[in-house]
C-alpha cells in the first residue's frame, strides 16, 4: 500500500489507486456512489520559520484533503497562515513537518528537480501582484511557462497563448505591451498564463485584491467557468463575498483549520467534476529550469503540441 493510500485509509475512506484516477477525475467508493479523487492531502502539516534564536511556529499541525472539482477558499486574518499553505500545497515552499500528497504522490519525498516538474505540469500560480514581465507583450507574457519548459516551437508557443487569450477575453490584445493594459487586464493575462500547461490545479493568492468590486467579480466570474470546467481551484481571499464562488471555505486562525464548510456554489461541485479535462501538460509556470535549457537544439528535438 502507498503512503497515500495509507493516509485516505487512515481517514477511514477507501484506499483509491493513483491508476484508478479516470478522465473524470471520480471513482466509485464502497457505497458504489462516485467519488472526486484526492489531488491535495496532507496530515498534520507544520511550518516554522527561524525567527532570532526562536522558531515562530506559522503552521500548526493541519489536515486537509481537497479532491479534484473543488473550488476551495481559504479565508482567515492577516498572518493566520493562509499564503504559507497555498505555497506549500503549490510546491513554492517546503513543509517542516507532516505528510503531503499531490495527485497521490508524496511531496516530503520528492527530489528538488522531480518537485518542479509536478509543479510546472499540474499547477498554475494567479497572484495578487500578477507579476508580469512589462519589457514583453501580452504574448510573450502568456507563453512564459512554455519557454522555461524549452519544448515547445515558438509557433506553438504563439498559438497556444493566443487560445488562452481568447479564453479570457483578451485575443484582441495579444501584441500589446502589458503596461497598457488595466489591473483587470493584467490578471486575466495572469490567469491565461497560469492555464497553458492545462494543470490540474489552479492557485490563486488574493487574486482580487487589487483590483476594483467590479473588475474583481470578472476575475471571479472566469475562475468560477474554469472550475465548472474541470479545473480544481484553491485560492486565498479575505473578502467573505467570495465565498458565494466556492464549493467549500476554510478558515484558518492563527496556524489552524477552525472550519471547513461548503460554500455558496457548492450544489455544483458535481457537475465540475463530472467535466473533469484531462492533462496534457509539458509546462508551467515555475521558473526552475535553467534558461539555458531553452535551446534551438533542445526545441528541435523535444517539441510537443500542448494545446488541445
Ligand atoms: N519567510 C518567512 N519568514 C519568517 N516569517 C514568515 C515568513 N513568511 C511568513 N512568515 C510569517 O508567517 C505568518 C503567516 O504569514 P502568511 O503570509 O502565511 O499570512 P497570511 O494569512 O497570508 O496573511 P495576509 O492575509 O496578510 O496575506 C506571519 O506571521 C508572517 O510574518
Ligand atoms: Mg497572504
Amino acid at each position: 500500500m502507498t503512503r497515500a493510500e495509507h493516509m485516505r485509509a487512515d481517514s477511514g475512506r477507501p484506499p483509491v489507486a493513483v491508476g484508478e484516477v479516470g478522465v473524470a477525475g471520480a471513482v466509485g467508493d464502497a457505497a458504489g456512489t462516485t467519488q472526486p479523487v484526492p489531488l491535495v492531502e496532507f496530515h498534520g502539516l507544520t511550518k516554522e520559520f527561524p525567527a532570532g534564536t526562536e522558531k515562530l511556529q506559522v503552521l500548526k499541525g493541519l489536515d486537509l484533503t481537497i479532491r479534484r472539482g473543488e473550488f476551495v477558499m481559504i479565508m482567515g486574518k492577516s498572518g493566520s497562515g493562509k499564503t504559507t499553505l497555498l505555497n506549500i500545497i503549490g510546491m513554492l515552499d517546503r513543509a517542516s513537518a507532516g505528510q503531503f500528497s499531490f495527485d497521490g504522490t508524496a511531496v516530503e519525498q520528492m527530489k528538488e528537480t522531480e518537485r518542479c516538474e509536478v509543479r510546472n505540469s499540474k499547477v498554475g500560480f494567479v497572484f495578487q501582484q500578477f507579476f508580469l514581465i512589462d519589457s514583453l507583450n501580452v504574448s510573450q507574457n502568456v507563453s512564459l511557462p512554455m519557454v522555461f519548459s524549452g519544448r515547445v516551437s515558438s509557433a506553438e508557443q504563439r498559438r497556444c497563448a493566443q487560445k488562452y487569450l481568447d479564453l479570457v477575453g483578451l485575443g484582441e490584445k495579444a501584441r500589446r505591451r502589458v503596461t497598457e493594459l488595466s489591473g483587470g487586464q493584467q490578471q486575466r493575462v495572469a490567469i491565461a498564463r497560469s492555464l497553458v500547461n492545462d494543470p490540474l490545479l489552479i492557485m490563486a493568492d488574493e487574486p482580487t485584491g487589487a483590483l476594483d468590486t467590479e473588475t474583481g467579480e470578472a476575475i471571479m466570474e472566469i475562475l468560477r467557468r474554469l472550475n465548472r470546467q474541470g479545473k480544481t481551484v484553491v485560492m486565498v481571499t479575505h473578502d467573505e463575498d467570495m465565498t458565494r464562488y466556492a464549493t467549500r471555505v476554510v478558515r484558518m486562525k492563527d496556524g489552524v483549520i477552525t472550519g471547513d464548510a461548503p460554500g455558496g456554489s457548492a450544489s455544483v461541485m458535481s457537475a465540475a467534476t463530472a467535466t473533469d479535462t484531462p492533462v496534457t501538460g509539458a509546462v508551467g509556470v515555475g521558473t526552475c529550469v535553467d534558461a539555458g535549457t531553452y535551446s534551438p537544439a533542445v526545441l528541435s528535438s523535444h517539441e510537443t503540441e500542448v494545446c488541445a
